[in-house]
């Protein structure tokens, strides 16, 4: 592999900048018959919560006309189950391991990540788009106060791995969280989950999904993703991992331009689970060909 995709995100190396998407690869494994997981930047796994969860009841998922939208409510094996039987297989692979996880409170974040912190794992991620119980569902991402409190809470009990704060779309100002999430602690940003929304069956009058409303995801939602990352870019100083309707080599650059230091690929892997090893090929092509040494020569590099 080319020396141009090599990159560096708070101190841990990736061959690549190409690291598969929470809840769109599974645990990484599964794939492991479809691809070469070695050719991967890294991959981040389905969120991991404190015990084993179910998910909400089906239909979960609905195509769109431009992507998906899903409310498969964070279903995950617990993260005792997950260092056990699943991190193991993983760690046999020359990828990067995110590990992104969640909390229905405060206490539950700090537990998981406490527990997380102890393994081989590379990197934590941690998605605050999840509703806070005891504040009576409010997302954690879409309270400025909370994303403060859950980060630094959080952060205070990690001893020994970088932390990702994955950012939720669902708010005004982008700028906002970013600051605070760096504030707390934040190691590094993701950006963004998926957005809130909802469609409805014409002939039976009601909504696709059984929860009602449904994350969207997928090329739909690309433009929000790349103004949110050009705007986190201009706020924090701290790395950007730019998520959001990545469906080829051509919107990896574009997420670069915009501010990214690596990139997730999620909807796109369901369209073809060997897209993100396609991509890093066509990206070392496309750097060759326009005599780019290093892709990070990129970040930030939109001409506005
Ligand atoms: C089926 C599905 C499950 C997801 N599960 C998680 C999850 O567990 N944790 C998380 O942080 N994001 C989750 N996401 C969000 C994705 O990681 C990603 O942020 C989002 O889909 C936008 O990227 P995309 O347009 O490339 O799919 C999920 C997305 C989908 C489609």
């Amino acid at each position: 592999m080319s020396k141009s995709l090599e990159i560096e995100i708070c101190g841990v190396k990736f061959n690549n900048p190409i690291i598969t998407a929470s809840g769109t690869f599974g645990y990484g494994i599964e794939y492991a018959r479809f691809i070469d997981l070695n050719k991967l930047g890294g991959v981040s796994v389905k969120g991991i919560s404190l015990n084993e969860t179910t998910g909400n009841k089906m239909p979960r998922i609905m195509e769109t006309n431009a992507g998906m939208l899903n409310a498969i409510g964070l279903q995950n094996v617990g993260v005792e189950k997950f260092i056990k039987e699943k991190l193991p297989l993983l760690k046999k692979y020359d990828t990067r391991i995110i590990v992104n996880f969640w909390g229905k409170s405060i206490e539950e974040y700090v537990e998981v990540a406490r527990i997380l912190d102890e393994t081989d794992i590379d990197m934590l991620e941690m998605n605050i788009s999840c509703p806070n119980i005891k504040e009576g569902g409010i997302a954690f991402g879409t309270d400025p106060k909370m994303t403060y409190s859950v980060v630094y809470e959080t952060k205070k009990v990690i001893k020994n791995k970088p932390l990702i704060v994955k950012l939720s779309p669902n708010v005004t100002d982008i700028k906002l969280f970013g600051k605070v999430a760096q504030e707390a602690g934040a190691d590094a940003i993701s950006a963004i989950n998926t957005l809130l929304g909802m469609a409805i069956n014409i002939e039976t009058k009601k909504p696709y999904i059984s929860n009602i409303t449904g994350g969207l995801s997928g090329p739909a939602i690309k433009p929000v993703a790349i103004r949110m990352v050009y705007e986190l870019y201009k706020t924090v100083s701290i790395p950007i991992i730019g998520i959001g309707g990545i469906m080829n080599y051509k919107d990896v650059v574009e997420f670069y331009l915009a501010g990214a230091s690596a990139v997730q690929i999620g909807t796109a892997n369901f369209v073809n689970p060997e897209i993100s090893i396609k991509i890093v090929t066509e990206l070392e092509d496309y750097l060759k060909s326009k005599k780019v040494d290093k892709i990070t020569d990129l970040t930030g590099k939109v001409i506005a």
